[in-house]
């Protein structure tokens, strides 16, 4: 039985969200909540490795069923060892994008099946779902530039690749408005956390 909230973190790259989290786990810790960081793919070891496989430049020859599948494959690992548990013993998980990524990357990006991705989705995740997502919503120029490291597979990609990721959140978000808040992340981001504890306080509370 679920006793505790699951909130994600979406949007395109180098849209700050990482740096909101943080601030938001602070926030919450300091109200001596109970409280969980998790970044996707990845936060355990096993999706970890996964991610290490997808992000790999040197995998340019991957399809993208079995980049989707992979995606699943690490969300599945990460809801099974750690999300369904914390969830039932009440922590607030905090997670660097979940399933709104697949559907935004490999559907609207890479033109895979997007009830497809819900339906195996679901199989991957066993119905665990997000309470409340935000959306960074930034131009997929400007993102782009502000990552000054070497780019990953996925950021290597084209800037209409790019750009039709950023439609498909548009998209998940217009359809789906009661969970999923889109912020502007072109804003300060002192600005960017006010706004996301207000919303915190507006729809759960506190
Ligand atoms: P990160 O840069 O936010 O850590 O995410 C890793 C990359 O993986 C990023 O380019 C987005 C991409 N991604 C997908 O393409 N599909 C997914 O389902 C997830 C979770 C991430």
């Amino acid at each position: 039985m679920k006793k505790g909230l699951f909130i994600t973190f979406e949007g395109s790259e180098g849209s700050g969200k990482s740096t909101q989290i943080e601030f938001l786990r602070q926030y919450l810790v300091k109200r001596r909540k109970k409280v969980m960081l998790l970044r996707e793919p990845g936060g355990v070891a096993i999706s970890e490795k996964i991610r290490a496989i997808l992000l790999d430049v040197c995998n340019k020859k991957m399809g993208s069923e079995c980049e989707t599948l992979l995606y699943l494959a690490a969300r599945a690992q990460l809801v099974y060892e750690v999300i369904a548990p914390a969830l039932t013993k009440g922590y607030i998980i905090l997670c660097d994008r979940f399933m709104d990524s697949t559907v935004a990357y490999q559907g609207y990006g890479n033109g895979v099946d997007i009830e497809q991705i819900y339906e195996i989705g679901n199989f991957a995740t066993g119905g665990v779902s997000p309470d409340l997502t935000f959306i960074f919503d930034l131009d997929a120029e400007k993102g782009l530039a502000r990552i000054k490291r070497q780019k990953d597979r996925i950021e290597q990609r084209k800037m209409d690749y790019h750009k039709r990721v950023r439609l498909g959140y548009l998209a998940i978000a217009k359809k789906e408005p009661q969970r999923v808040k889109m912020l502007d992340a072109t804003r300060t981001k002192e600005n960017l956390q006010q706004e996301i504890q207000r919303i915190i306080k507006m729809v759960f509370g506190m």
